[in-house]
């Protein structure tokens, strides 16, 4: 490859900056050029396509965000646009891309990398939710602002002696609401993966907390389970407990990114790199068993995880 185009898709993760500038340095310190392709493969479509040198990368590493942008491109699922995102590629000199960005950013690139531009994906998402990686670019951070967030709420629950239903984020995952979950000592965590819920159960369960002395009734609740807003209003009328709902939202996403963040993000970035000058195509990188992998994407896409069933029955566990 001589040239390589970076882009970040879907929803941003802090340490996607810390990516950009990994890929940016190690194409530089190999003697490629490098392009940076702004608001993910919309801005691919649109050539908002930049030249990078090292300086447009200088003091990002502590930001959160991305300094490309990003965009979610539903067309890009049309072999025509895709023939037309390849054509764009080649006008432009991109041989080599980077993109930064979950699953359906991924077979983005798996279908450039069939029309002959070579391609390497890396996990960023706040969700964890990839299956061929252990760790995703942002979710140190959101769940350490999940957390802290959880432990101010949890200050005005407790003088209150009020049950709080804290929603995170996570799409259809738990990830985040777990690691809550066990994080701030919730307890309850309503996860989809796990899918049991019982209001009646919750309710008798804050009931016989209650007596045994518990000033405070925390639960986690990952969205994609249920409307958090109501939940609380039903809890509240069937316990007689004040219940206030918390909805965290987009500040997950936002935010200085985690040292593990800044330094995995570094090492994805680095590799990516290593990988197009090695001559790969269609891989993604991830993270497994403590070590930085690549697969091919078609087989990181047919990989299936779930959440660790030991950590779960922890959470429920230490919550007694
Ligand atoms: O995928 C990241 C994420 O933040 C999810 O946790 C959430 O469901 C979704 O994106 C929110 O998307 P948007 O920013 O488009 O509202």
């Amino acid at each position: 490859v001589k040239t390589i185009g970076v882009l970040t898709s879907g929803g941003d993760a802090p340490g996607m900056n810390a990516a950009i500038r990994a890929v940016v340095r190690t194409a530089l310190a190999a003697g490629l050029k490098v392009k940076g392709i702004r608001r993910g493969y919309n801005g691919l479509l649109e050539e908002d396509i930049i030249d990078m040198d090292s300086r447009s990368v200088s003091d990002i590493i502590q930001k959160g965000g991305t300094i490309l942008y990003t965009a979610r491109c539903l067309e890009f699922v049309k072999p025509e646009v895709q023939d037309y995102g390849a054509e764009i590629c080649r006008k432009h000199g991109i041989d080599g891309l980077v993109v930064i960005g979950g699953d359906g950013s991924f077979k983005g690139a798996q279908a450039l990398a069939r029309r002959g531009i070579n391609t390497v994906g890396i996990p960023g998402t706040i969700d964890l939710d990839i299956s061929c990686t252990d760790y995703t670019i942002g979710f140190d951070t959101a769940v350490n602002t999940a957390m802290e967030t959880i432990d101010k709420v949890r200050d005005t629950s407790t003088s209150h002696e009020r049950c709080s239903v804290i929603e995170v984020m996570g799409r259809k995952a738990g990830y985040i609401a777990l690691w809550c979950g066990i994080a701030n000592g919730a307890e309850d965590i309503l996860i989809s993966e796990r899918y049991d819920y019982d209001e009646q159960k919750i309710i008798n369960s804050i009931i016989e907390k209650r007596k045994k002395g518990k000033k405070h009734y925390i639960i986690v609740n990952a969205e994609g389970v249920g409307d958090s807003n109501g939940m609380a209003k039903r809890i509240e009328a069937a316990t007689g407990m004040e219940t206030r709902a918390t909805i965290i939202g987009h500040a997950q996403r936002g935010g200085s990114p985690t040292a593990r963040d800044r330094v995995y993000a570094s090492m994805m970035g680095a590799k990516a790199v290593d990988l197009l000058v090695a001559g790969a195509s269609n891989r993604v990188v991830g993270y497994r068993d403590g070590k930085f992998v690549d697969y091919d994407i078609e087989e990181g896409l047919a990989m299936k995880k779930d959440v660790d069933q030991y950590m779960y029955e922890l959470s429920i566990r230490l919550s007694k």
